[in-house]
This record gives C-alpha cells, sequence and structure tokens, in this order.
C-alpha cells in the first residue's frame, strides 16, 4: 500500500547553539534528516510523497533534500503539531492522489527503522485505528514524552514539563514517528489546542482527539530502543554518534572487515567495505565510500566519498571523491584531491599530490610530486620532486605523459603539454614544448665546472 510522509524539521537550533537547522547536524557524518529520509525510502515510501517542513530562515535544510522531495514553509515555530499544519495542502493532495496514510516524523530523531516501520505500518491499515504512535521503553524516560495507555490503546501522550510526578515515572516513551490515517489527519489537525504553559500547537495532542473520537491510538513498542532517540543537545548528539558508530562497526565485523582496534574509527552508514579489509586506528571512510576486498587503509585516513578496488595498501592517506584501483601502494602522507583515477598498482609515496587526474596501471610517484589536472599513462615511472605546472595565473590547463615514458628527478612539466609514448625527459629539466614519441629531452643549463675554481672563491 502506498504511503506518505511528513517530516519535521523547521524547529531552530536553539538548543544547540547552532546557526544551522539542528536537523542538520551530522551523525557518522551525515545530517540527521538524511538518516530519517533514508528510512522511510527504505520502508516503500517514494520522495515525492514526502513533505519537509522547513523554516523560511535559510538554515541549511532545503540545500540537503533530493529534489523531488517537497518541502513546506512553516514561518512561526509554534509547535509540532502547528508545523504538520503547514502541510495541510500536501496531505489533501495526498489524499487525492489516492494515499490514504500519512507517517509523521521527527528531523532530529534519526534511528527510526524501516524495519518498524513497516511492521508498525502492517499493523495500523490492518486495523480500525485512526493512528499509531511509535515508542520505546526506557530506563529513563529522559526528555521524552511519556506514553499514556489503556491496553493497546495511547489514551495520551503527556510531554515531560507538562508531566506530574508519577507520569515522570512511565518508561514508555514517544518517539516522535507516527502513521495517520490521512483523513483522520486532514479533519483534525485545526482541532489542536494551544498548550497552556508553553503557547505551542502539540502533535501529541491527536492521541487525546483519537481517543475522544471513534477509532482511536494504537501504541506501538519498536523492537528496535534506538529508534525514539533524539538529539536537541549537542551531547546527546555526541550520544547518538557513538551509538551509531558501534552497531555501524558492528556490522562490518559480521561482514568480515578486520577492525583490530577501534579507537578513531568511524565509518559512515553508507559506506561498504569487502571481507578480509582491515581497517586500522584514527581512520574515517565516509560519504558513499565503496572499498573492496584485502584492502589494508590506515592509520590515520581518510577517505570520502571513494571507491577503492581490491588489495591496496592506503596508508597515512586522504583521498575524496576518487577511484582506486587493484594492488595499489599508496601513501603515507599522500593527497588524492577530487576527480583522481588511479589504475592498478601504481605507486603513490609520500608527500605527493594528485587532483583531478588519471593515472594507468604501474605508473609510480615516489615521492614529493604534485600531478594536477593531468592524464597519465602506464608503466609511466615519475622522479622525485616533478611538478606539473598546471596554472598560469589566469587558466588551468592539462599535462599528458604517454605510456613508457620516464620522467626525471625535478622537472617542471609545463601545461598544456605532451610528453608522448617512451619519451624520456632528463632530471631537472623544464618542458615547454611536446615531446616526441621516444626522444629524449634536456632542458637545463649545462653544468660548468671551474678546476680549483672552489680554492679562488675561498681566498676572495
Ligand atoms: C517531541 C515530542 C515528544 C517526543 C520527542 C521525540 C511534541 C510536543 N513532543 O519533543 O513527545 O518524545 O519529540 O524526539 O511533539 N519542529 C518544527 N516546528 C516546530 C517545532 C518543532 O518543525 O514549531 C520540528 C523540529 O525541527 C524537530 C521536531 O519537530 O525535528 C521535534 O521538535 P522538538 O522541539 O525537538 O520536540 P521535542 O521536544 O524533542
Ligand atoms: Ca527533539
Amino acid at each position: 500500500m502506498k504511503k506518505g510522509a511528513v517530516i519535521l524539521a523547521a524547529g531552530s537550533g536553539k538548543r544547540m547553539k547552532s546557526e544551522k537547522s539542528k536537523v542538520c547536524c551530522e551523525v557518522l557524518f551525515k545530517p540527521m534528516i538524511l538518516w530519517v529520509l533514508d528510512s522511510l525510502k527504505k520502508a516503500g515510501i517514494d520522495e515525492e510523497d514526502i513533505c519537509v517542513i522547513i523554516s523560511n530562515e535559510d538554515n541549511g535544510v532545503a540545500q540537503l533534500l533530493p529534489a523531488n522531495v517537497k518541502t513546506a514553509v512553516q514561518k512561526e515555530k509554534l509547535g509540532t503539531g502547528h508545523a504538520v499544519l503547514m502541510a495541510e495542502e500536501f496531505i489533501g493532495d495526498e489524499i487525492k492522489k489516492g494515499i490514504s496514510y500519512i507517517g509523521v516524523f521527527c528531523g532530529d530523531a534519526p534511528f527510526i527503522n524501516p524495519e518498524d516501520l513497516e511492521k508498525s505500518f502492517e499493523k495500523l491499515s490492518s486495523s480500525s485505528y485512526d493512528m499509531a504512535v511509535l515508542t520505546a521503553n526506557l530506563d529513563d524516560g529522559e526528555s521524552y514524552g511519556r506514553i499514556k495507555r489503556a491496553g493497546d490503546r495511547v489514551t495520551a501522550i503527556v510531554e515531560k514539563k507538562n508531566c506530574t510526578a508519577w507520569e515522570l515515572e512511565i518508561k514508555e516513551v514517544n518517539s516522535g514517528a507516527y502513521w495517520f490515517k490521512a483523513s483522520f489527519l486532514l479533519e483534525n489537525l485545526r482541532r489542536l489546542q494551544k498548550n497552556a504553559l508553553t503557547g505551542e500547537y502539540y502533535l501529541t495532542d491527536m492521541c487525546e482527539i483519537a481517543e475522544n473520537g471513534k477509532n482511536k491510538a494504537m501504541g506501538f513498542a519498536c523492537a528496535d530502543k534506538k529508534a525514539v532517540l533524539g538529539a536537541n543537545t549537542r551531547e546527546q548528539l555526541a550520544r547518538l554518534n557513538e551509538i551509531a558508530r558501534d552497531a555501524v562497526l558492528s556490522m562490518h565485523y559480521e561482514n568480515g572487515v578486520s577492525i583490530p582496534i577501534k579507537d578513531g574509527v568511524i565509518i559512515s552508514p553508507d559506506v561498504k567495505i569487502g571481507e578480509n579489509s582491515e581497517i586500522l586506528p584514527n581512520t574515517i571512510v565516509k560519504g558513499r565510500s565503496i572499498i573492496g576486498k584485502g584492502n589494508v587503509i590506515g592509520p590515520n585516513s581518510c577517505i570520502d566519498n571513494s571507491i577503492v578496488g581490491d588489495n591496496n595498501i592506503i596508508e597515512q592517506t586522504k583521498i575524496s571523491d576518487s577511484t582506486i584501483g587493484n594492488e595499489c601502494k599508496i601513501g603515507p602522507f599522500t593527497q588524492l584531491r577530487p576527480n583522481s583515477h588511479i589504475g592498478d598498482r601504481v605507486k603513490i609515496g609520500n608527500f605527493v599530490e594528485v587532483k583531478n587526474s588519471t593515472v594507468g596501471e604501474k605508473t609510480s610517484f615516489a615521492h614529493l610530486t604534485y600531478i594536477g589536472d593531468s592524464d597519465f599513462g602506464s608503466h609511466i615511472n615519475v622522479g622525485c620532486g616533478v611538478v606539473t605546472v598546471n596554472y598560469d595565473g589566469v587558466k588551468k590547463y592539462r599535462t599528458k605523459v604517454e605510456d613508457n615514458a620516464f620522467i626525471g628527478c625535478n622537472s617542471n612539466l609545463i601545461a598544456p603539454v605532451t610528453v608522448k609514448k617512451g619519451a624520456y625527459v632528463a632530471a631537472a629539466s623544464t618542458v615547454t614544448d611536446d615531446i616526441e614519441e621516444d626522444a629524449l629531452a634536456i632542458g637545463r643549463a649545462r653544468l660548468v665546472i671551474k678546476p680549483k675554481g672552489a680554492l679562488k672563491h675561498r681566498k676572495k
């Protein structure tokens, strides 16, 4: 059955003391709102059936959303009930499209999982209830809304600040995630009253509206207690990071990845790593990186949004938005900047920077080299200290070096320039013109040796 969703994300980051909305705060380098969005998609909700409630201030949320996701603006922050009201038109349109259930989710509670979403939806849609509240039983209810039950029914949700002493003892709390019959939601949203204590419209009051109506609200206790965890403060955000980090590392252990010491190892939730790869301390793998099998990565490395093949050794290296083949040796102290594409069995050693370049099989840059905006073929040896001079202060140009060439130490290749197949550039040359296949180029001042010249110099 098709379903729609509203994600609440218009709240300010007041308790975070952040200029950006708190839903932009990252758990394992992924903004919380994108965790929620991905879970909804995994639970079978299409992007065009999702409406995110955003603030009228430019606080970073809109830029994070995929183009197909809809948005509605909440100008005044009058609470979660008022926020959903901003999606009134969206809900009406969804009903016209034939969608009969709408979920409402908090953008600051990232661990809502597709399994609990699907199970709770099944339960509600095969019942006569008007809504379902997703809950969890915690040892300490903390700042979450307390669930008041009568059997399967949730009769009310009481916010912590409104709780009596005995209500504070309730262990079952509100995750802030709900399913509603779309028609019930639309018909009753405007019946929410301002809370006397805070002046806000609480979405949680929908439970009492349902309880006083015919079909009531049901409670669904999530199998995964993490589902409720949200972050209102930086400290809570750090706790979510810890919890998510352990869960992600456990998944990689299960998959046969070796992380012998966890210290400083942070892997983002969307990263994939193949069997028998080993991740050493202080290594961060993030974005949509895909790491193959049998690699040794780290220590002290960061791989962002990059694809790494099999059996590579990558040590003390930073790699962003790039691809690496198989059996390469990279590092220590190497940087691969965006759009670098490295072939198989390449060696890139210490203090080498590569940017926006392609490198063919078995080419080697062993030390102290800058390769920018370049295309290097295969089986090329690049000596220590070579620089591709890609920028004339106004424009950038490409350097091309073809298969089996040899670039001697400390040479500058002044782009645009091509070194053709098998050509040999003598050490310390400044190459300003294209070099023919198999040619030898020497571009440096001839060495002059004056016998006993040093003695005369010293006498001066
Ligand atoms: C809310 C629930 C609480 C639940 C908790 C779970 C209410 C009244 N309380 O409390 O029962 O245990 O979530 O995390 O609903 N937002 C808006 N516009 C607003 C206010 C909030 O879009 O005017 C958004 C926020 O950006 C946030 C979400 O709604 O993503 C929840 O708001 P928040 O203020 O964090 O509610 P809690 O106090 O955590
Ligand atoms: Ca919250």
